[in-house]
């Protein structure tokens, strides 16, 4: 039996509560003879800032660099509003991003049937929707050099970002969405702007070449960014994979998601390269949702996303497709049976808290498994 090895950080506010439920989910699979979790839990974000002063510890990084996952909760809230910038809660999942070189960020909008009216678009429009955003996640204009505001002589300021890519940078990334579109629909769209920009130039030539040994059986189609924002509410089901830079994955998977209705339902994955000795990859899996202090301690927040995220570490780290359907389809069965927390809650329906919510999910994951 296949033995993994996962780092558990729940952080702050809800990311506690939610990661209840996944360790719920865990013990079920090592119980039912699947494969072996081994699990270690540790301190990140303003939790291990109250302990130790830091937002992450060396020791619990060194535990995330020998994680074959790591399942990240949430992190921030106001208590930590004045704590020094480098210690700041967020630094954990930035230093977590940047020493384990999680470069690929995938981003699924997967619209539940019995959701689809909570979407913002038309049921027609999102029902059945199953797209994946791949965001390059460590290079582009967020980090590049020179990056500052300086003052003029006239007295007037001026502020400076850059973007760089490289061809290896835009390579790794490429291939990441061509695998990924390999086990799902065959299609990618790369979305960029060459237009106007130099580095939309390379990003579209460098995909191209990549692309050469996926085809035929991989289709690939380049799409201008603003058009892709576009087309994500006119029509999102024809995408399956959108391959995209840092600045427009952060916008366009933000827009990709309103389509499924809560952040509560949101869950993420970050990859980073595949180790050629042991064919394995470094991988953090989140909610994109943050530490919600609205509702956190109340029991109230939907564990979906994190489930769900759970779901995508079975899929993308643990070679265990097969479980992460069954996980998918418990919690649409659970979402068909009219199981919602406070954010996805419609009239008619059963409004549960987030013990009873991964409860159900857990009850339904026995039947079906
Ligand atoms: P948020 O995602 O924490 O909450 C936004 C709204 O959505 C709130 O009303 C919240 O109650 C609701 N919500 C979020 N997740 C939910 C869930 N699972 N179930 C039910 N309702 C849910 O974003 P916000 O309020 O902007 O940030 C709160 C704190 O979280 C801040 O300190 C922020 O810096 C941090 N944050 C952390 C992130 C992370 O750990 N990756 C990501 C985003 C924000
Ligand atoms: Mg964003």
């Amino acid at each position: 039996m296949a033995t993994f090895n996962l780092l558990l950080l729940p952080g702050d506010g809800i990311g506690v509560e939610t990661m209840v439920e996944v360790e719920r989910i865990i013990d079920f699979f090592n119980r039912s003879g699947r494969a072996t979790f081994n699990t270690q839990s540790d301190l990140v974000g303003g939790a291990a800032y109250d302990a130790h002063g830091v937002a992450i510890t060396d020791a619990a990084m060194d535990k995330a660099q020998k994680a074959d996952a790591v399942i990240f909760g949430s992190v921030g809230g106001p208590k930590w509003a004045d704590v020094p910038y480098a210690v700041r809660p967020e630094a954990g999942l930035l230093r977590l991003r940047k020493d384990l070189g999680l470069f690929a960020n995938l981003r699924p909008a997967i619209c539940y049937p019995a959701l689809a009216d909570a979407s913002s678009l038309k049921r027609e429009l999102v029902e059945g929707l199953d797209i994946m955003i791949v965001r390059e996640l460590t290079g582009g204009v967020y980090f590049c050099e020179p990056k500052e505001i300086v003052t003029l002589e006239n007295g007037e300021k001026r502020a400076i970002d850059t973007q760089i890519y490289t061809t290896s940078e835009i390579e790794r990334i490429a291939k990441a969405a061509f695998d990924l579109a390999r086990k799902r629909g065959n299609k990618v769209h790369s979305a960029e702007k060459h237009n106007v920009m130099r580095t939309g130039v390379l990003w579209k030539e460098v995909v191209t070449e990549v692309h050469r040994s996926y085809a035929p059986d991989v289709q690939l189609e380049h799409i201008l960014a603003d058009n892709c924002a576009m087309q994500l509410v006119r029509n999102p089901k024809q995408f399956d994979v959108i391959v995209t830079d840092n600045l427009f994955g952060d916008v366009l998977s933000d827009e990709a998601a309103m389509a499924t209705g809560s952040l509560g339902m949101l869950p993420s994955a970050s990859l980073g390269a595949v180790d050629a000795a042991t064919g394995k990859r470094k991988a953090l899996y989140e909610p994109v949702h943050g530490s919600a202090p609205d509702i956190a301690g109340k029991g109230l927040a939907n564990p979906i996303a994190t489930i769900a995220s759970f779901g995508m570490a079975l899929r993308y780290s643990c070679d265990m497709g097969a479980e992460a359907d069954l996980l998918d389809q418990a919690i649409a069965g659970v979402l068909a049976a009219g199981y919602r927390t406070g954010d996805i809650m419609q009239s008619g329906m059963k409004q549960v808290g987030t013990a009873e919510m991964g409860g159900a999910i857990l009850d339904e994951l026995k039947k079906l498994a």
